[in-house]
């Protein structure tokens, strides 16, 4: 579709249902936040319960990673076959009963166990919220709706963050932490419950054969105008093929959009995001504040988190996904530049100190305006329909693998090379993806998943057309 042809469709209006599920689809990135972002407030107080030593606290919080592995791996598959709403389903029942869990663990053991059961659900949740309103959204508004996920997940991190401040061992004891992890189980219920009531995507019905619940879910999502000739293209699509396997992930046609997936998906790890959310108190202590004033500073940095992605929510059919990628990666490139600098030069707790605090804030703010939300929208649009989850799944598998791989080695490289080389490091990345990007990334704005799918198999969407999506 033309940039004329999307200003003359800008004001076409949907049923109010369509937004709904995309809402609902979205809590599964609320969960996803939530439970990634809680543990850093909740570890000192888990470690006052068990004694526990470094190692076993590195144990917890990454065991949570380990099992969003699992989760992504095994969930994608699993998509395909049963379906993105049951799926769903019993990613929220894996929440509940692993929030409930965790909260009354009698021991360090039972706590890991606990967190990586969680983790399968986090890794559900990762790729089925994407593909459950990628395959609703109408198509102008797909990239909206597809950022709900990112804009959930950090709202998400931010809840934690207040959690994390309510349930202080202050006002609990030091039992504060079970409430903490705890809480997941009401986000957990409300998917479950809501999700329980809305139907199936309809491309994937249509995928099994079911046309007339596919029309049926597709009519009250769409207004009459889009209505017939998406349903067509949607049966066109699955009847040329049925549903793929593993195997078909790695056929040579469907080979470069699981390149491009797969290189987002580490990308977006590889630069460093989580590691500087994680180092955000330390660094705020650092340039001399409190305790207390630390805690503020990062539910800061949490509040421009979601600020910068509301922004990107609002341009993602406007300008595009590539625009924003290159502006966020471009940008945390220099930022990551400029935070090693600032540990470079002498007197953190000074003017240094500041200008390294807003190298941080402004490299979030990038982030949250680009390579956060994209990677999870471009991976539930770029894949064929017959293996969307089960590739979707291997994209997502790398994205969590490359997470738990910086986790583990950040802190090392810190201590070997000293905090200025191992931003650069970060920042080496940087380049390397905005230059990737650039030339290997295809635009999806404004077209159908249909439309996006013949390209692939026409070779067309990665090549050289890259850049002119039109
Ligand atoms: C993205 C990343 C996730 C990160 C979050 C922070 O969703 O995938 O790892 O924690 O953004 O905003």
């Amino acid at each position: 579709m033309s940039y004329l042809d999307r200003l003359a469709n800008a004001d076409r209006e949907h049923p109010r249902f369509v937004y709904v599920m995309a809402f609902v689809g979205a809590l599964n990135g609320l969960l996803f936040g939530f439970d990634t972002g809680v543990i850093a407030g909740a570890l000192p107080y888990i470690q006052e319960t068990f004694t526990l030593s470094t190692f076993l606290q590195e144990v917890v919080t990454v065991s949570v990673l380990v099992g969003a592995m699992i989760g992504a791996a095994t969930g994608g598959r699993l998509a395909d076959r049963f379906g993105r709403r049951r799926l769903t389903l019993v990613g929220a029942v894996i929440f509940f009963v692993a929030a409930l869990g965790l909260a009354v663990s009698p021991s360090v053991e039972w706590l890991i166990g606990w967190r990586i059961v969680l983790g399968v659900a986090v890794g559900i949740a990762s790729l089925i919220g994407p593909l459950y309103i990628s395959e609703t959204a109408p198509e102008d508004i797909r990239g909206t709706l597809g950022f709900l996920q990112q804009l959930m997940i950090v709202v998400g991190i931010l809840v934690a963050y207040v959690v994390n401040a309510i349930f202080a061992p202050s006002l609990l004891g030091i039992i504060g932490w079970r409430w903490m992890l705890g809480f997941a189980a009401v986000p957990a219920v409300i998917l479950g419950v809501t999700m329980f009531f809305l139907p199936e995507s309809p491309r994937w019905l249509v995928e099994h054969d079911r046309h007339d619940e596919a029309r049926d879910v597709l009519s009250r999502i769409r207004n009459e105008a889009d209505f017939e000739s998406e349903i067509q293209r949607m049966e066109e699509i699955s009847e040329r093929e049925s549903e793929g396997s593993w195997r078909d992930v790695l056929e040579p046609w469907i080979r470069p959009a699981l390149t491009v997936g797969v290189a987002l998906a580490v990308l977006q790890q590889v630069t460093g995001i989580n590691t500087v959310l994680y180092y955000a108190p330390t660094i705020l202590q650092n340039i001399g504040l409190g305790s207390a004033a630390s805690l503020f500073g990062t539910i800061g940095i949490g509040i421009v988190n979601v600020a910068l992605t509301i922004v990107a929510v609002y341009y993602a059919d406007r300008i595009g996904r590539r625009p924003l990628l290159l502006v966020s990666v471009g940008g945390m490139t220099v930022m990551l530049g400029a935070l090693g600098l600032g540990f470079y030069l002498p007197g953190l707790s000074g003017v240094v100190g500041y200008f390294t605090l807003g190298s941080m804030i402004l490299y979030v703010a990038f982030f949250a305006l680009g390579l956060g939300p994209v990677f999870w929208l471009l991976t539930s649009e770029i894949f064929p329909l017959r293996v969307r989850g089960t590739a979707e799944g291997i994209t997502t598998f790398f994205n969590w693998s490359a997470n738990l791989i910086v986790s583990l080695t950040f802190l090392s490289l810190i201590e070997r090379f000293g905090q200025t080389a191992s931003f650069w490091a970060l920042g080496f990345f940087g380049v390397l993806g905005f230059v990737y990007i650039y030339f290997r990334v295809p635009e999806t704005m404004g077209r159908s998943l249909e439309d996006i799918e013949d390209d692939l198999r026409s070779n067309s969407i990665m090549g050289s057309d890259a850049e002119s999506s039109d």
